[in-house]
């Protein structure tokens, strides 16, 4: 079965030598639609503004022991926020007086966020992961952000739960912000997928990878092989075979940060599989741990506008229509052969 279901990227302008800012190459890309409104640059603009005023806190984390840890007093007596709530309140705080979304739903919140009574909706939803890998904030290893934007569904009103839970295959952007030794956004509104690298120094995020492609040659496979004896035979034989075991393939080398964002950014630039399948250590990841809605079908949209793919290992992510906001699935995603491979393996042993 095809797990890559994109359609050609149109091709890019000619970037090369050029300083572009994220504002210039957003517009040059919306010129492509002339019945754009400008609504959706807008809200990418404040994706990236949300970017840097969170990228400005997570630089500054390690002091939270100095200057007070979260959910304790800092030296001035004020309550330390977590980082995973500020960086919440901050996307949603940018996004909720502006008029042009609907209804938002994000990791920190059980049900959706309504847009608050006296303002304006729009006709989009913003669905995302505020602080992604928050377990690795006290460790000093990158962590990032993780977003989706759809049209709404519903025709009038306020949003509801039914614009929230749309298939991935009608995305019309998304992307992630990965806070590492540079702090980086990289998109996709389904012409291909850029980078932009902040630099700090003047607040401007420029163009640094222009249509990202993922390497035909993988170099990574990615996953939390600590678990491996809860995983199904498929998984394991297929596992086995990454690391070249059956002398049908070379052998790949075993990355993992456990941040999903920073495993997928290394993977997408150098070629690799990530996977976090289904496993029996706990009742509750019987689907895996990954949550569809604002982890899976962001990261699927981005691997097929790469030319990967990502599948739960039986089906292509971007087709699965979600029941629940927090709705957990198994994915495989990166190169498209290794994803192919995942499924060939689950199809005949599980
Ligand atoms: P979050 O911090 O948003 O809850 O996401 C954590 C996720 C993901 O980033 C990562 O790939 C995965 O958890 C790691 O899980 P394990 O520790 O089980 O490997
Ligand atoms: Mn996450
Ligand atoms: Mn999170």
């Amino acid at each position: 079965m095809a797990v890559n279901g994109a359609s050609t990227v149109p091709t890019l302008r000619s970037y090369a030598g050029k300083i572009v800012t994220i504002e210039r190459f957003i517009l040059d890309q919306q010129q492509s639609y002339p019945d754009a409104t400008g609504a959706l640059t807008s809200i990418l603009y404040d994706i990236c503004l949300a970017a840097k005023i969170i990228a400005s806190k997570t630089t500054r984390a390690g002091l939270a022991d100095i200057l007070g840890s979260a959910g304790k007093e800092n030296v001035q007596g004020e309550t330390v926020q977590k980082l995973d709530e500020y960086a919440d309140q901050i996307i949603f705080k940018l996004n909720d007086h502006t008029g042009r979304l609907a209804v938002m739903a994000s990791e920190e919140h059980e049900g959706i966020i309504p847009i608050p009574a006296h303002f304006p909706v729009g006709p989009y939803v913003l669905l995302y992961d505020p602080l992604d890998g928050s377990s690795n904030i006290d460790v000093n290893v990158s962590i990032g952000t993780i977003f989706a934007i759809y049209r709404r569904k519903t025709v009038e009103g306020r949003g509801t739960l039914e614009d929230c839970l749309q298939k991935g295959g009608d995305i019309v952007a998304a992307g992630y912000v990965i806070y590492g030794s540079s702090t980086m956004l990289v998109y996709s509104t389904g012409q291909g997928v850029h980078g932009f690298t902040l630099d700090p120094t003047i607040g401007e995020f420029f163009l640094s990878h222009p249509n990202i492609r993922i390497p035909d040659k993988p170099k990574f496979y990615s996953v939390n092989q600590g678990y491996e004896q809860f995983w199904s035979e498929g998984v394991k034989r297929y596992t086995e075979w990454l690391q070249g075991k059956d002398k049908t393939a070379k052998p790949l080398s075993l990355r993992y940060i456990g941040s999903l964002v920073a495993d997928f950014h290394r993977n997408l630039l150098t070629g690799g599989v990530y996977y976090y399948p289904a496993d029996s250590k706990d009742p509750d990841q019987s689907t895996g741990k990954l949550r569809l809605v604002y982890e899976c079908a962001p990261m699927a949209f981005l691997a097929e506008q790469a030319g990967g793919a990502a599948s739960t290992g039986t089906e292509r992510i971007l087709d699965l229509q979600p029941s629940a906001l927090h709705q957990r699935v198994p994915i495989f995603v990166g190169n498209t052969g290794l994803v192919e491979k995942a499924q060939e393996f689950i199809k005949e042993l599980d």
